[in-house]
């Protein structure tokens, strides 16, 4: 186990390159596993869910070439040693389980995934995913195994094509229908299926590959039997999430920070609410510059939806920042009834932060009748105190790096691996950007933590992560 030292109370300054898409590119190794054909991926990010996601293609059978100076992948699996995924792949990850639909069409042995239930930012259960793959022709059935349990798919008969409506535009479910929908006999509708970026890369390389695949303008994804497969070379998108975690700490800190290769389409809502705040940026032909230019104003209401609303996953940062603009903001979050796990921490740091189980704003969200505390209310600006952190999850753990950056006395942050899964190079790059932070062994683990920390997956032989 390792930890940060962060002291804050410097502007982070100058240029950092953003990372290949972290939640495109573990989908799109999956998604090479549909074909036996030869594929090349550019811009792959060296973090830790890319790390796990390969991994879990080396047990099935997959040859992977990794090379992380050039930042490319080339994986081939011309044919599967097994379609077993073994129980230390469990966990809260999304990986394991898109594993069924890639493989549900390339054999007929039983597909085996174990799964245990939620983690710390909701229960993430995968009901949407095995209803659509059930319509497709898949038997799918949640078995006792060893501890914890596993889902045991197979589609003996073959999967046909059918039209599927998600009850809620699920990225994991509809990336999921896609997967199997490429080898399934005739056409697959997908109607309210997400659509977020990520999901429209996926999109991509499946047509290179050789699928035929639309999507409408209302939410429906059509996607056509694919009858023979290509090699393919496809170059990730940029990591958005990351992006806009560096944009919010540039401008909190009172900074100015140009990140090469973001791109503004995908940042669209971000930027909108950034503006509203008084936060500067300015789009560039390589990228995007953020800046601080002057008081920040509160008085927002920001909702975090689907695409192409603004992200679950950009709340998090985006409440830090809150913290430094002058007034009253409202935050409803609408996608996990419990991602806001991280505030007490603020809390404790100093910020003037409130939770609500009603939904604060405009609309009444799934959560309305339940008792999730899944809206907040935030009142800037306060100044943050150094604290000992301990991360519970990865985008917590970014926004808590963040308050870290703004107390001048000097934080310690442990459960550092959670970072890792889904921030390149974080310290490195903070580094360049003028942070005074630095990376060390933990003295020792505290008992009380374990339960929750970060299980290791980087080596494939002992434990098991929580995973994005
Ligand atoms: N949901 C269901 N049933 C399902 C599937 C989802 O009720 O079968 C619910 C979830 O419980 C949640 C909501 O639907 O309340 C959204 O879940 P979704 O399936 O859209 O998310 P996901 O595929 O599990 C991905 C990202 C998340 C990101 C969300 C939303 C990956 C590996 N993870 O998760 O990223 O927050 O989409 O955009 O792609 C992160 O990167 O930190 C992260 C959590």
């Amino acid at each position: 186990m390792e930890q940060l030292k962060v002291r804050g109370g410097k502007p982070l300054q100058g240029h950092i390159r953003a990372a290949g898409a972290k939640n495109a590119m573990t989908k799109l190794l999956v998604a090479s596993l549909l074909s036996d054909k030869k594929c090349t991926f550019f811009n792959v990010p060296n973090i830790g869910d890319v790390e796990i996601t390969v991994n879990l293609c080396r047990e099935i059978g997959s040859e992977v070439l990794w090379d992380k100076t050039n930042k490319t992948i080339e994986i081939t699996t011309t044919e599967l040693k097994t379609s077993y995924i073994p129980q230390r792949y469990s966990g809260s990850n999304r990986i394991p389980i898109l594993m069924i639909g890639a493989l549900l069409g390339r054999t007929n042995e039983d597909i085996i995934v174990p799964t245990i239930g939620g983690d710390l930012i909701g229960m993430r259960p995968v009901n949407l995913h095995i209803n659509a793959l059930h319509k497709l022709g898949a038997r799918i059935e949640f078995r006792e195994m060893k501890k914890e349990g596993a889902y045991f798919a197979q589609a003996h008969e073959g999967l046909k094509g059918a039209v599927i409506e998600l009850e809620y535009p699920s990225v994991g479910a509809t990336e999921n229908t896609i997967l199997a929908a490429v080898r399934a006999k005739g056409t697959t509708s997908i109607k309210n299926a997400a659509i977020e970026p990520e999901i429209i890369d996926l999109i991509l390389f499946l047509q290179k590959l050789g699928a035929n695949i639309m999507v409408d303008a209302d939410r429906t994804i059509r996607i056509q039997q694919a009858h023979h497969f290509q090699e393919v070379e496809h170059t990730v998108i940029a990591d958005r999430n990351e992006v806009a975690s560096y944009a919010v700490a540039a401008i909190s800190t009172k900074g100015r920070v140009f990140i090469e290769g973001a791109e503004h389409l995908h940042m669209i809502a971000f930027l909108n609410k950034l503006r509203e705040i008084g936060g500067g940026f300015s789009v560039k032909k390589e990228g995007i510059e953020f800046f601080h230019e002057g008081t920040l104003h509160g008085g927002l209401h920001l909702e975090t939806d689907v695409h192409p609303g603004f992200m679950t996953d950009w709340q998090q940062p985006f409440v830090v920042l809150l913290t430094q603009a002058a007034g009253v903001s409202v935050i409803h979050e609408t996608v996990y009834e419990n991602r806001f796990g991280y505030v007490q921490t603020l809390k404790e740091m100093g910020a003037d932060v409130a939770l609500f189980t009603q939904c604060l704003g405009g609309k009444l969200c799934r959560f309305a009748s339940n008792n999730h505390l899944h809206s907040l209310v935030v009142k800037g600006v306060t100044p943050l105190q150094a604290k000992d952190i301990w991360i519970p999850d990865l985008r917590a753990g970014f926004a808590y790096v963040m308050a870290a950056l703004l107390a001048p006395d000097e934080s310690t942050i442990s459960n550092v691996e959670f970072l890792d899964r889904g921030y390149e190079e974080f310290v490195g790059k903070l580094t360049a950007l003028g942070a005074n932070i630095s990376r060390h062994a933990a003295p020792k683990k505290n008992p009380g933590q374990s339960k929750t920390a970060v299980r290791n997956l980087l080596a494939p032989a002992d434990g098991a992560p929580a995973l994005s």
